[in-house]
């Protein structure tokens, strides 16, 4: 289907970039760059010192750069527990399984990220480390968690895929933890051409730890040290990320702005309806807006509105991850997690919308609620 208004627009951003991402390709291209090249440690150095972190290690995946930061860590023996939310994508709880610890899920708060005392509760002798996720673009408040991380001896992991370049009290997403952790996939602030992750550190044990597990556990050519894999953040993507970090910050200006337009789009609607809009960038939370989500009455009436009027939107996680059947964690209730999932919806935003487009959304939603 054609849409006025689509979720995500991947060539349009790739034709306003032509001429520089073309060049990008052709070069490792004619060079025969692929694996590991000049171009990923380039990239590396780069995105290292636009988050303020020493070290960065690209990966194939933000699901692999949380696995391979837990196993870094250490994180896998003796029934380790590691806490982390229900309300986030699948990956989260995948890395902590695939590494052979036991996922613990508790419940979020109004601004959709980890109830803090929630976090305290569920803390017990088994727990090694939490992986707050910074859902939205929008961080945890991180004051609050990294004090009772700290308090009870627990490593930290940042889940920072969806907010590459949000910070709290002037300090980025990925940068508090042992290790913050990144995604690359199209639809990101900072997407590729592919899949494509990252791992930063300002310990220099882990970075080179998780240097080695990326490629197989082969300390050189010749020793091999650990049971690694094969995640190596592909030399063709990073020199495409390359070119599009420069304009990283312009497109994080542009996606606060659309924000705003939202934000005033909608507020004659909270009165009228139960209508929520997201929690709002304030001194202590700059926000990137990798989504702009709606919490609305009717969700699935009007996501069928948008659709025929040519908007698209999208409906994440229907179903909460503890009811997942496969994590077998039946009886588990989380009241906050499971309204959310019943109530969510995420409408387009990203730097290339107009704004006849970005008016058109917000009049097709006060025409569905307010006519
Ligand atoms: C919060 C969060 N964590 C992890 C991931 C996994 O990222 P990737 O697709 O790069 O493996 C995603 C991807 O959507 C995500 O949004």
């Amino acid at each position: 289907m054609n849409y006025k208004v689509p979720f995500v627009n991947y060539q349009l951003q790739y034709q306003n970039l032509k001429k520089e991402i073309d060049k990008a390709i052709r070069g490792v291209l004619s060079q025969g760059d692929l694996i590991l090249r000049s171009d990923v440690e380039k990239f590396e150095n780069n995105i290292a010192s636009f988050l303020g972190v020493k070290f960065a290690v690209g990966v194939n995946s933000c699901t692999d750069a949380l696995y391979l930061s837990l196993r870094a860590a250490g994180i896998g023996q003796h029934d380790d527990e590691v806490i982390t939310v229900a309300h986030t994508p699948f990956p989260t709880v995948e890395a902590i399984v695939h590494c052979g610890a036991k996922p613990i899920l508790v419940d979020v708060g109004e601004d959709f990220n980890m109830d803090i005392t929630e976090f305290e509760k569920a803390i017990t002798p088994k727990t090694k480390a939490i992986i707050p996720v910074h859902l939205n673009g929008r961080m945890c408040n991180m004051e609050g968690l990294m004090e009772i991380a700290k308090s009870h001896n627990l490593i930290v992991i940042e889940d920072a895929a969806q907010a590459l370049g949000a910070a709290f009290n002037g300090k980025k997403a990925g940068s508090f933890g042992l290790t913050g952790n990144f995604s690359f996939y199209p639809a990101k602030i900072l997407g590729g051409f592919g899949d494509g992750g990252l791992v930063v550190t300002n310990d220099q044990d882990i970075a080179e730890t998780i240097r080695i597990l990326r490629d197989h556990g082969q300390k050189t050519k010749t020793e091999i040290i650990y049971y690694g894999v094969n995640s190596r953040l592909d030399n063709l993507q990073a020199a495409i990320l390359n070119v599009k970090l420069k304009y990283l910050p312009q497109w994080i200006q542009k996606r606060r702005e659309i924000a705003n337009l939202y934000y005033q789009g909608f507020s004659s609607l909270i009165s009228i309806e139960a209508i929520k809009l997201p929690p709002r960038s304030d001194k202590r939370f700059f926000d990137v807006y990798q989504n702009y989500i709606l919490r609305v009455p009717k969700r699935d009436a009007l996501f069928q509105f948008l659709k025929e009027k040519e908007v698209e939107t999208l409906i994440k996680d229907p179903i909460p991850l503890h009811q997942q059947i496969v994590l077998g964690l039946s009886g588990f209730h989380l009241p906050y997690t499971e309204q959310l999932a019943k109530e969510i919806i995420s409408l387009p935003l990203y730097p290339e919308l107009t704004n006849e487009q970005i008016e058109y959304v917000i009049s097709c939603i006060r025409e569905f609620y307010a006519p």
